[in-house]
């Protein structure tokens, strides 16, 4: 029977998480670890996963069944982008999920999961989806499930490179970056992205007016760290890297393993250095001279930080 592979990148955001998830603009890139997904089609009307990154062996359910019942929540992605795909339920489907990266980091795989399936969807049943619809597609798929977020981390994984991203896809504006000196942390501390948005939410409740100012600043550093990106000065990010840091701390979401991660890199002569993503762990980023790149590493690893390498500016989805 038919059979077709999709892979789509993991993302890393560089400035203005929280802030865009009230409208602000962030920037994120696609990251070279890659979410596979293999989608053959079956003659039985069976819906069938098998997803070893997430502990999900030939997960089976009848295709009419599908968004119905008890989902687990490593299924629940891929059954719902299911849904919201295909009206038809006549063929049933193999799906088969790889991820390079671990669903532990931060970098995206729900959403890299979902894109793919989306796609391989398209492919397969012939429905020409463009970029834009599966973002829509996939957006829907993860706001039913999440109920919150920006949805960049479904247009990283789509269009790939670096983004200048506003909500729902109402920006999605490509920007032209080389590579550049960045670092990656990764805490050892799994975050619940869902938990962190709340609690800045809850922490903001009877404040309105400072929440507002916190994501008027952090706007600012957005639009001067496009600017920064494109005539490659790593200093200045550097400094609106701080500056994001010190925003995002006010918000209540950093915590003490991502804060020392953070000083010890500027202690080891980053530029700057931020979280990535919604806090609470996951990964922080920093960048430096060439020169003291080696020296930044270090500092983390002494801390039990592990270094993530990856390229920045990866390919969007694509057909294998
Ligand atoms: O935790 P991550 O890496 O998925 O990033 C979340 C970033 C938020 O702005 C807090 C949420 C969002 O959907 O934009």
């Amino acid at each position: 029977m038919k059979k077709i592979t999709v892979s789509a990148p993991g993302k890393l955001v560089l400035f203005g998480e929280h802030a865009v998830v009230y409208g602000k603009p962030c920037i994120v890139t696609a990251v070279g670890q890659r979410m596979h997904v293999s989608i053959e089609l079956l003659e039985n009307k069976e819906f069938q996963l098998t997803a070893p990154d997430v502990k999900i062996n030939n997960y089976k359910k009848p295709m009419l069944e599908i968004g119905l019942g008890d989902i687990p929540k490593e299924v629940l992605f891929v059954e719902t982008a299911v849904k919201n795909t295909i009206k038809s339920k006549k063929a049933g489907l193999k799906i088969t999920t790889k991820s390079e990266f671990s669903s532990q980091l931060g970098f995206g795989s729900s959403s890299a999961v979902t894109v793919c399936v989306i796609k391989a969807l398209s492919e397969l049943f012939n429905l020409q989806l463009s970029k834009k619809q599966i973002f829509d597609v996939a957006y829907k798929t993860v706001l039913g499930i999440q109920k919150k977020g920006s949805g960049f981390d479904i247009a990283a994984a789509i269009f790939g490179g670096t983004l200048y991203f506003v909500k729902a896809g109402k920006k999605i504006e490509s920007l032209s970056v080389g590579q550049m000196p960045l670092i990656i942390g990764y805490s050892g501390i799994k975050a619940d992205t869902v938990i962190l948005m709340n609690k800045v939410k809850e922490k903001f409740k009877n404040n309105k007016y400072s929440l507002n100012k916190i994501f008027n600043e952090i706007e600012i550093i957005v639009d001067n760290a496009k600017q920064a990106l494109s005539t490659k000065d790593f200093l200045i990010l550097g400094k609106l890297m701080n500056k994001n840091q010190m925003l995002l701390e006010k918000l209540g979401v950093s915590i003490p393993k991502l804060d020392t991660m953070i000083v010890a890199s500027l202690q080891a002569g980053a530029y700057g250095a931020k979280l990535s993503g919604a806090g609470g762990g996951d990964c922080m980023i920093a960048i430096s001279s060439i020169k003291n790149k080696k020296a930044v590493e270090n500092a983390i690893l002494a801390l039990d930080g592990e270094i993530i390498n990856t390229q920045i500016n990866a390919e969007g989805i694509r057909v294998e």
